[in-house]
Order: structure tokens, then C-alpha cells, then sequence
């Protein structure tokens, strides 16, 4: 049942790119425009909105970090993301025009349900993304888009998380298409990229060779350091909470601007950081910016291991080893550059003889709050 794969994880990492394609298939419909699976909702409450909370746990939770960039760019609807266990608790000013996004695989999670719960008793409408048809968090949702990633067995999130963030760039594309058409080029030209994510996905996989190498030179370190700009750090904080779920050990995840301002003292001669690195094209400030955090923690004895867009010199010539994704607009690049960090996580726990489906503590469904 784990296909030829030593783990459900490992196959799992594998079918991401079909997980990816499955979940766009059939949801751009023949005008381009997208098409949600079950809505409560009319064009006109989606056009009302004029605030969008993403609300989630864990790997879910880091999909919505990166769709708070793409919500934001492409409708100029102010959107949050917060923790779902801390939502609830702080009375957040909710009402009719807010859109609560509820991101969970499982559909199950209490801590999302019961921020769903409370943003309905406010009023707000709910929007959920879920892997598991009829599930309850679905069920009580205004409007519904599945992904498609099949069952998730490995308790790790992988082809779920890919496919969280392609549904959430789906539903970034509705709001912006049923707003207004400001940014019509714009959204045209990024479904043609999301369709072709799955490609460059599956590019990236057969590339991984180099990841595990570095992993398991990586395996004798106490800590490892992940940092990022713009939805790169979001990616980081994943890379973090892969390591840590896998392999017990301590792994953080920095926005890199922050080094500077704590974290930097964490590092010493040898400690690996993995550094997510944008495209050096478009956006070349952010580009520049990583640049000096690289320079910054290598100054400090860093072993820099670089996750970086195919071809990018400047990354290379300053980076210990780079690990190179096929190019991508800079807000899809989640999609190619959490793979390697998943691999990266699953070959260190490998080292250090961990179970990789099953890691100690953990559940696949938390049910409870
Ligand atoms: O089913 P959900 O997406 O609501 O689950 C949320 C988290 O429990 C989940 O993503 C967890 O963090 C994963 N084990 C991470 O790999």
C-alpha cells in the first residue's frame, strides 16, 4: 500500500504533483472564471467583503500565511491569518461583510471548528478549504472548495499542505474575479502558472538526490535554522515544524529581516540555515535583502543551504550548497519550494532512526482542544 515507498510520507512527497493538478482540475471553468464546490453564498456577499480571516493549525496554518500575500496583492482586501486556538479566544471584531477562511485537511480539527463556530455566531461568513468531503467543518461552512490530495496517511502533512495552497490561490482568484477586474492580465496569467505548477513540481522531486545528502550531513546538528522573506518565510516556518513533527529536534523558522534582532545569537560554527531565497527577477529588492542575511549568518560560521529559483549565480556564489526550483512567479513559489523541505526533514529523521509516519506524540486528527 506504500507503492514501492519505504514510508507513506515518501509516497506521499511523490504524488503531489497529481494531488496539485487533481485539485485545480474542473475549477476553471471555460469564461477563466473559478468555480467554488459548494456555495452558500452569492456573487454580491463575496463582493461585499471587506475582511478576510484565515483561520487554521499547524501545516494549515502556514497555507494560510502564504495566501494572506496573495489575498492582499491581488484584491486589496485586508486579510489576516491567525492561529485557530487563538482566534476564538481574543474577540476578534468580526461581522457580515468578514470572511473567515477555515483551512483544515482533516475538516476535523476542533480548535478550527470552534473558530468556525465563533465567527458564525458573529455573523461573519465561512469559507472552508478541507481535504475530507462531508466533513464537519465543511458541513458547517458557508461555502466549500476540496482540495484533492486523496488520503494522507503519514501524520506529516505534505500533498495535503501543496494542495491547501493551490485551492487557497484558487479562492485569492475568485475574490479578485468577482470584485472587479482590475487585475484581469494579472489573474489570467497566474492560473496559466498555477496549471503549470504541477510540472515543476514533479521537476523538483526528481531532484531531491542533493537534499537528502544534505540532510544527512545535516543529522549531527542540535539545531537547524530556517529563514525567509515575503511568502518565503512562511515556507521557513514549515520547514521548521517538519523538522521538529520528524526528526525531535530543535528547528525554528525566521522571518529573515528578524535575525538581526534575536535569533542570530542562536548561531554557531557549523549550524545549518536553510535559506529561502525569491527570484532574483521582479521583486529584486527582496532578492538583495536575503542576500545580506545570508551574508550575515554565514558571517557568524553558518552552513547556508539555499533554496533558490534554477540559475541564480548570485545566490550560488554566496550560499554553502543551493538546492535550485524551476523559475516561478514569486507568490506560487510556495509550491515549489516547501517540496525540498519536506524531503530535507524526512531524510534527517531518517538518519536519527525515527518513525517517520508515525512521529511519537502525535496524531493525525487532533480532535480535541
Ligand atoms: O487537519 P488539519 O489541517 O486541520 O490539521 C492541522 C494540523 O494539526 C496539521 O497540519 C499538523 O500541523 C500536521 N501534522 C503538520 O505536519
Amino acid at each position: 500500500e506504500k507503492g514501492g515507498y519505504d514510508t507513506f510520507m515518501a509516497k506521499e512527497i511523490h504524488e503531489q504533483p497529481q494531488a496539485v493538478a487533481d485539485t485545480l482540475r474542473g475549477r476553471i471553468d471555460e469564461a477563466g472564471q473559478i468555480v467554488l464546490d459548494e456555495v452558500r453564498m452569492s456573487d454580491q456577499d463575496f463582493r461585499d467583503i471587506d475582511k478576510v480571516f484565515i483561520v487554521a493549525c499547524g501545516t494549515s496554518y502556514h497555507a494560510g500565511l502564504v495566501t494572506k500575500y496573495a489575498i492582499e496583492h491581488w484584491t486589496r482586501i485586508p486579510c489576516e491569518v491567525e492561529l485557530a486556538s487563538e482566534f476564538r479566544y481574543r474577540d476578534p471584531v468580526l461581522d457580515r461583510s468578514t470572511l473567515v477562511v477555515a483551512i483544515s485537511q482533516s475538516g476535523e480539527t476542533m480548535d478550527t471548528l470552534m473558530a468556525v463556530r465563533h465567527a458564525k455566531d458573529q455573523k461573519a461568513r465561512v469559507l472552508s478549504i478541507s481535504n475530507t468531503v462531508g466533513s464537519t467543518i465543511p458541513r458547517e461552512s458557508d461555502a466549500v472548495l476540496y482540495t484533492r490530495a486523496g488520503i494522507e496517511v503519514a501524520v506529516a502533512s505534505t500533498k495535503a499542505f501543496l494542495t491547501q495552497l493551490a485551492a487557497c490561490y484558487l479562492v485569492g482568484l475568485h475574490l479578485a474575479q468577482v470584485r472587479g477586474i482590475k487585475y484581469a492580465d494579472e489573474v489570467s496569467a497566474i492560473l496559466d502558472e498555477l496549471v503549470a505548477a504541477p510540472g515543476k513540481i514533479a521537476k523538483v522531486i526528481e531532484n531531491l538526490d542533493p537534499v537528502r545528502e544534505m540532510a544527512r550531513e545535516s543529522a549531527g546538528s542540535d539545531r537547524v535554522l530556517f529563514i525567509g522573506r515575503h511568502v518565503g518565510y512562511p515556507v521557513a516556518l514549515e520547514g521548521a515544524l517538519k523538522l521538529k513533527e520528524l526528526a525531535y529536534l530543535h528547528a525554528e523558522g525566521f522571518a529573515a529581516g528578524e535575525l538581526k534582532h534575536g535569533p542570530i545569537s542562536l548561531i554557531e560554527a557549523g549550524t545549518p540555515v536553510i535559506a529561502i531565497v525569491p527570484s532574483p527577477r521582479g521583486r529584486s529588492l527582496l532578492h538583495d535583502k536575503i542576500i545580506s542575511n545570508i551574508q550575515e549568518v554565514k558571517a557568524r560560521g553558518a552552513k547556508v543551504i539555499a533554496v533558490c529559483e534554477e540559475g541564480d549565480k548570485i545566490t550560488a556564489a554566496h550560499a554553502d550548497l543551493v538546492i535550485e526550483t524551476p523559475a516561478s512567479p514569486t507568490l506560487l513559489a510556495p509550491l515549489l519550494t516547501a517540496v525540498p523541505l519536506q524531503e530535507f526533514a524526512a531524510e534527517l529523521a531518517t538518519a536519527l532512526g525515527r518513525d517517520i509516519d508515525q512521529p511519537r506524540n502525535l496524531a493525525k486528527s487532533v480532535t480535541v482542544e
